[in-house]
């Protein structure tokens, strides 16, 4: 059966049907989100918009959602004094909230606590069991509540003042833990599992690749995959004995098979998921047991993983239990969600950290969403210019002339030439930063044309007056932002409708296909002029301007606390 089993491994290679499945971690209920989630719910936003974009035809489908089950959500709400279930309602609510105002649109947002997930996690942990995977044992160990999960005395730190170990990875502390538990044969897979990470393109960046290939290097352990329900009742019940809960990381994993419907067979239409997007934070749960599981389950592990690195503030990992967060909230009503979104890709890569700093941010946003792409709009529709308000047509010979005689024509057009290829590369990789670097890059030609060209000598009433010339250097000025526009919708989606609303480019033709149609191709393609929406507006970013210069770089803000009677008598009384 193994030999089969592996023989069915190795055969995977990449599956192409014809639903893109897309998913990010679940998030837990034990407070609000900062920017760190936002940032993997808009790398799969945007991946998927891309995948739409460039792929019509296939279909895409985002899962997100809520991790709400376990001693830590247990502990959180006793610490704030709300019924556990009621704190859970509330959070998941605020992610729901922060991801709809970031214009991330999941196709499903799940929760762990519903019903259609129990019947999942039930359904495969029979499965499971009736394989033969799991056991009965006694175990003890050093359990890390923060990460919920046992670590082995490699993974400690001792601190002999207090006696007290912590978790190296995290810093939180651990407690010992004796109980009988459920084992999963985890030690089966290893060959398995090795081998399925070192498919082709299987973990992107790399490095998470050889970061799983050295675990994989010493012999995995079996894991526990249960809890005495005395001690976490708040979770899953083991089928068929109450006296046990489902270890949380084996019932969130299961989340991913749950939003497309298993255990009914209409969930093998979406699996296996083509890309799971996760922190490097939950490598090893994504990377070792979750293949683990699917395998031990018959069923296929996912296409591709990618993962990110992490937000730091000062230098730390920003995190709820460190109170160093970041409000999304907050943040937009500085940058707008739409300036933090493109904040948040445009500077995070995912082989390394970056540091999240307001003053970055701000310089980011004022520099390309206001000055590069906002202000290129605002020239090209200006009254003084453009008194009627048209996207006009250009003219053959006069952007024949141009290109002959003015190199900044030239150096746009090549730019403009490359942007579809050069996009859709990065786009494949989830390299957003350098999609928009590219995007960038030709809206700098575009204004540098601009310049150069000099339109404001040609209008009405000038020495130099010359309508069809000025018009032919406005229809390429808005030929190069209406594809930018096509390119950045993924990235930003508001701001890129507003901009293509603004150009009348009719919503049948911004699909990728569409910027192999421009002037830089052939001149044909500057076809006859069109009004402009007078209803939209051409300011599309509005700088940031601080409100008091001397004030110090932003600080984070304590992880905001839902309101609680307890705490706040707590405080009264203190
Ligand atoms: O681990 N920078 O949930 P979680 C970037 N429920 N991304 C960050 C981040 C930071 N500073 N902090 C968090 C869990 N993230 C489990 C997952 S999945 C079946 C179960 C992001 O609320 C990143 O994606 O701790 C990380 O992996 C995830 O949030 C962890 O969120
Ligand atoms: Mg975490």
């Amino acid at each position: 059966m193994l030999i089969r089993r592996i023989k069915c491994v190795r055969n995977l290679g990449i599956r192409y049907n014809s639903s893109h499945y897309v998913t990010t971690p679940i998030f837990y209920v034990n407070a609000a989100p900062h920017i760190g989630h936002l940032y993997s719910a808009v790398i799969a936003d945007a991946h998927c918009r891309y995948q739409r974009l460039r792929n019509p035809e296939k279909t895409v489908r985002l899962c997100t959602g809520t991790d709400e089950h376990g001693t830590k959500i247990q502990q959180a709400a006793t610490l704030h004094g709300i019924p556990v279930a009621k704190y859970c309602d509330d959070i998941s609510e605020r992610y729901r909230e922060v991801f709809r105002s970031a214009s991330i649109q999941p196709d499903d947002f799940i929760r762990t606590t519903e019903e259609r997930h129990k019947r999942a996690v039930a359904h495969f942990w029979r499965t499971l069991h009736s394989r033969g995977h799991i056991y009965s044992a006694a175990y003890s160990g050093w359990y890390c509540v923060s990460d919920e999960t046992f670590l082995t005395d490699s993974q400690l730190r001792l601190d002999e003042s207090t006696e007290t170990r912590f978790s190296l990875e995290s810093g939180h502390p651990v407690e010992w833990t004796e109980e009988t538990n459920y084992m999963f044969r985890l030690s089966q897979f290893q060959d398995d599992v090795r081998h399925w990470v070192k498919q082709e393109a299987r973990i992107r960046p790399a490095k998470f690749e050889k970061i799983l290939l050295d675990t994989l290097s010493e012999p995995l352990p079996d894991v526990s995959v249960s809890r005495p329900s005395n001690r976490v009742h708040w979770a899953i019940p083991v089928p068929d004995d109450d006296s046990q809960t489902v270890y949380v990381w084996l019932d969130a994993l299961v989340n991913y098979l749950s939003s497309v419907g298993y255990p009914n067979k209409e969930f093998s239409a979406h699996w296996p998921p083509a890309q799971q997007v996760i922190g490097k934070d939950i490598l090893k749960f994504h990377g070792i047991y979750w293949p683990a599981f699917l395998l031990a389950a018959g069923l296929e592990p996912p296409g591709q993983l990618h993962v990110h690195s992490h937000w730091t503030v000062d230098g730390q990992k920003m995190s709820k239990s460190k109170h160093n967060v970041v409000d999304p909230v907050q943040a937009a009503q500085q940058y707008t969600m739409e300036g933090l979104r493109y904040f948040l890709l445009r500077e995070g890569v995912a082989h390394s950290d970056g540091n999240y700093s307001h003053v970055k941010a701000q310089r980011i946003l004022n520099s390309e969403l206001a000055d590069t792409l906002g202000n290129l709009l605002s020239r090209a529709c200006a009254k003084s210019l453009n008194p009627g308000q048209i996207y006009p047509s250009a003219d053959a010979e006069h952007l024949a002339d141009l290109l002959r005689t003015l190199d900044a024509t030239k150096r746009l057009q090549e730019s403009l030439l490359q942007l579809s290829e050069r996009c859709e590369s990065h786009y494949e990789c989830n390299h957003f930063h350098l999609v928009a670097d590219t995007a960038m890059a030709a809206l700098h030609a575009a204004n540098n044309f601009f310049e150069s060209s000099r339109p404001w000598t040609l209008k009405a009433g000038t020495a130099e007056s010359n309508q069809p010339r000025l018009e032919t250097i406005i229809a390429m000025t808005m030929d190069a932002l209406r594809l930018c526009g096509i390119v950045l919708q993924p990235i930003i989606p508001q701001l890129a409708t507003r901009l293509l609303d603004k150009l009348r480019v009719p919503t049948a033709e911004r699909g990728w296909n569409y910027l192999a149609k421009s002037f830089a191709s052939s001149p044909a393609h500057l076809g006859g002029s069109c009004q402009l929406d007078g209803q939209t507006s051409a300011l599309l970013f509005q700088r940031i301007v601080e409100e008091n210069p001397t004030k110090e770089e932003h600080k984070p803000q304590p992880a905001k606390r839902i309101k609680s009677k307890k705490k706040d008598r707590r405080e009264t009384m203190s």
